[in-house]
């Protein structure tokens, strides 16, 4: 069989870059080839989200220009996976026949199977002149996907994807998502994740050491562990499945001394805090460990004392309020109110808050605009709530009601979109001033900095299109983090913020001069500084660099050895 080119595109959050990363390891095993060109694939894949309407409607606009590609080349194949693909299931099909595979982000274990099959269905359709019917091969968890809170034995299949991940040098530039929570019980009510990624399913403590152990070997340093709700993070080792399926109890851990005593000992339950004390105590080659996304409710202070007292966690906070309203959030069933998610905030800055020793804690957020029944009086309070929480960023999304949640079912969606765009309008206003007062305060305090790459800038400046730099942010899958949580998909871009991974330094650098850099404080700042000559020599470590200017977006610096 002649190698497959197989043109990958992930929309949607961290979850889904990951499981494209994953997606393209096990393919690419397997003989298939990628090719960052879609007009030159053989096999055409889409990694879909379905958060909002617009996200969805990204996909759909991709489908329908697909329909004449097809229509010239009948043995395309077309594949529609991740949380579109569940969430639509296959209406999506009777949709888009130009769509073959369809593959929920649960079942993508599965996809190599689907694509072979498909491939196949396809030659023979062409061959007998249906060259415009679908070849209809479907993976979704469709009603299964509540299964319990262990890993079922279904789910184990999935774990193979993560446990199998190939891990070169060349394919992370430093940094990798590791994924530490499958799924959502939470239930907001706008919300489609626990639909399209099912029930909340812990990974075995032991198999995220081992992925992080594993990275850290391969030269990346910088490690994102991933989940909905991450400190709800809790691994009771009798639910351990093995992953041919047998129950292995797994070894409980404990720790000695202080806070970090596992308050669980002897029953063998591994916490969220126990999880980061473990990572950061056995894999020290990973110099920064994140987290995203934190729920505002059960964050103990056992979290915050083990990122306190481990240097290498990040000063930074990824906690999404949604509204500054008690009654909205009561509506959005988000089980907290405005108390105490200040509370909350309070209590993390008075832990992490340390500006003296260039450790600042960084906060970020998401907020719902226009959710139904949002009144004036709503909106204001959310408008305060964004003024007391000094949020470094926050993403403002305009409610967007989503087939199969309880509020499209009950709640009638009755902000219009003048005053969801005006209330989200205002509110990017008071967020832009607030982000360039906080960006103003690192003005002169000295930061550690993870360097990522080139900037933009310098890529401009050697000749490179606005359309050549987003196919390199791309091509090299280094998305701004944080910034993909939940933004759309050109934000990271557009905002000038985005940086490009070491495989384009070759480029840039050919020049003589200075050429500036871009990489992150641990509280997630995006820095600027310039270097002398060799960018290489840069990428992928951690410098110091002094503040000596800043904006909304970023802070500018100077090296602090190049001085
Ligand atoms: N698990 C995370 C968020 C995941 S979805 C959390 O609970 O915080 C990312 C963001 O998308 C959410 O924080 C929310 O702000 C936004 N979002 C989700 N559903 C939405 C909807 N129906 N309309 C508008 N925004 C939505
Ligand atoms: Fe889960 Fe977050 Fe969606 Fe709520 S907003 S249901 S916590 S993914
Ligand atoms: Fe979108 Fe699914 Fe992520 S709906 S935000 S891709 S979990």
């Amino acid at each position: 069989m002649t190698q497959r080119a197989v043109y990958l595109e992930t929309f949607g959050c961290q979850m889904n870059e990951l499981d494209s990363q994953l997606v393209q390891g096990a393919l690419t095993r397997l003989g298939y080839a990628f090719t960052p060109d879609a007009g030159k694939a053989d096999i055409v894949l889409y990694n879909t989200c379905s958060v909002r309407e617009q996200a969805e409607q990204k996909v759909w606009s991709r489908l329908g220009e697909l329909k004449s590609a097809k229509a010239a080349r009948p043995d395309l194949v077309v594949g529609v996976l991740g949380c579109l693909a569940e969430r639509d299931g296959v209406d999506l099909l009777r949709r888009m026949p130009v769509v073959d595979v369809l593959c929920g982000p649960g079942e993508l274990d599965k996809l190599p199977g689907l694509l072979d099959n498909a491939v196949r269905t396809r030659l023979a359709l062409t061959s007998d002149g249906d060259g415009h019917r679908s070849a209809r091969q479907v993976a979704l968890q469709g009603n299964t996907s509540r299964r319990s809170g262990t890993l079922a034995a279904a789910a184990d299949d999935l774990e193979m994807l993560d446990l199998s991940r190939a891990i070169s040098p060349v394919d992370h530039h430093g940094t990798a998502y590791v994924r530490i929570t499958r799924g959502c019980n939470k239930f907001c009510t706008y919300c489609v994740v626990p639909f399209t990624r099912g029930a909340e399913v812990h990974r075995p403590p032991e198999h995220i050491v081992e992925e992080c152990k594993r990275l850290a070997d391969a030269g990346v340093l910088e490690v994102t562990l991933l989940g909905q709700t991450v400190n709800h993070y809790r691994f009771e080792d009798d639910a351990a499945v093995s992953v041919n399926g047998v129950v292995q109890p797994q070894k409980g851990r404990s720790y000695s001394g202080g806070h970090r005593r596992d308050p669980f000992e002897g029953e063998r339950v591994t916490t969220f805090a126990n999880l980061l004390y473990r990572i950061h105590e056995e894999v020290p080659g990973i110099q920064r460990l994140r987290f995203v996304t934190s729920y505002p409710r059960d964050f103990g202070d056992d979290v915050l004392e083990v990122m306190r007292d481990c240097p290498r966690i990040c000063r930074y906070l990824h906690v999404p309020v949604q509204s500054g309203s008690d009654r909205i959030l009561k509506a959005m069933n988000r089980g907290y109110t405005t108390g105490e998610y200040f509370e909350f905030l309070d209590r993390a800055r008075a832990h992490l808050d340390q500006p003296e020793i260039g450790r600042p804690l960084m906060v970020s957020s998401d907020i719902i605009v226009g959710f139904p029944g949002e009144t004036e009086a709503d909106f204001e309070a959310t408008a305060a709530l964004l003024e007391r929480s000094r949020f470094k960023s926050c993403f403002i999304f305009k409610y967007s009601p989503r087939p199969g949640t309880v509020a499209f079912d009950r709640l009638p969606d009755d902000v219009s979109d003048a005053d969801k765009r005006r209330r989200n309008n205002l509110l990017l206003a008071l967020q832009s001033k607030i982000s360039d007062e906080i960006s103003r305060e690192q003005i002169g305090r000295v930061f550690d900095v993870f360097v990522e790459g080139v900037s933009r800038k310098a890529l401009q400046k050697k000749g490179m299109s606005h359309g050549e730099i987003r196919k390199a942010h791309g091509a090299v899958a280094l998305t701004v983090a944080g910034k993909s949580v939940s933004g759309e998909e050109d934000e990271g871009c557009s905002s000038g913020a985005c940086s490009t991974g070491a495989s384009w330094v070759t480029d840039a650098d050919g020049d003589s001069g200075p050429v500036q850099l871009s990489g992150r404080t641990d509280g997630d700042n995006i820095v600027f500084f310039d270097v002398p000559g060799d960018a290489a020599a840069y990428v992928g470590r951690v410098v110091r660099v002094r503040v000596t200017g800043a904006d909304r977006l970023s802070l500018q610096g100077v090296h602090e050895e190049t001085k």
